[in-house]
């Protein structure tokens, strides 16, 4: 039976922006910005069962982020995206090559215009017994993820996100943020 991927069906495929802005932390209370363009690649990774009782469909990606300025790769992250449709829960676990993972949880909801537009809202903190955040010892003690939320919304040719990392950085909490609008390549 062909599988149903729910409401991450719409992500399938490869996507490509050039919108991207990058906001992040530099020493002595500095703050970088950096327009970026960037793909993502998402790929059908079918069925899981968990304790022979949740069922999940997975989606898998690979985003890769290039900066405006220099063309530099400087951000590669890997992850999945899952639907528990039985809970109605939305997961996203990631990887950066940073030393950082996570497992943030969420939901879908259909947004009432004329596409049926889909928005994924997930989030995870550290220490957090549900949703949680690891990263490696130098990371904990020098530049420290405590949260994680993340905004996509899919539309059929459209797909854009808005996502919040809290670092904890050079002495001080750090908003890191990005932003994007991509559309089907
Ligand atoms: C589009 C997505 C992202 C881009 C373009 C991006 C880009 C950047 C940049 C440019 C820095 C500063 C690096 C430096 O000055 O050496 C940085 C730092 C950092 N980012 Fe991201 N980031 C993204 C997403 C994430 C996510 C999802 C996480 C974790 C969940 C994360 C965790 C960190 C951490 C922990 C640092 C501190 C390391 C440091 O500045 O030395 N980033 N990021």
């Amino acid at each position: 039976m062909e599988i149903d991927y729910g409401p991450l069906a719409g992500l399938i495929g490869t996507w490509q922006g050039n919108r991207g802005l990058d906001v992040s932390p530099e020493p002595n209370d500095g703050t970088e910005i950096n327009p970026y363009y960037e793909t993502i690649t998402f790929e059908v990774a079918g069925d899981v069962d968990n304790a022979e009782t949740q069922k999940l469909v997975v989606i898998r990606y690979h985003q890769v982020v290039q900066r405006k300025s220099n063309d530099e790769v400087f951000h590669d992250q890997v992850g999945h995206w899952m639907w528990d449709a039985k809970a109605g829960v939305v997961m996203q676990s990631l990887a950066i090559p940073r030393g950082v993972c996570l497992v943030a949880g969420g939901k879908a909801e259909t947004v009432k215009d004329e596409i049926g537009s889909i928005v994924l809202s997930v989030a995870a903190k550290l220490g957090d017994p549900d949703w949680g955040i690891v990263e490696s010892p130098f990371m904990r003690d020098n530049a420290s993820t405590l949260e994680y939320r993340h905004e996509m919304i899919i539309s059929p040719d459209r797909l854009s996100y808005d996502q919040t990392t809290v670092l904890d950085i050079y002495g001080r909490r750090f908003d890191h943020t990005d932003e994007s609008v991509l559309t089907r390549a």
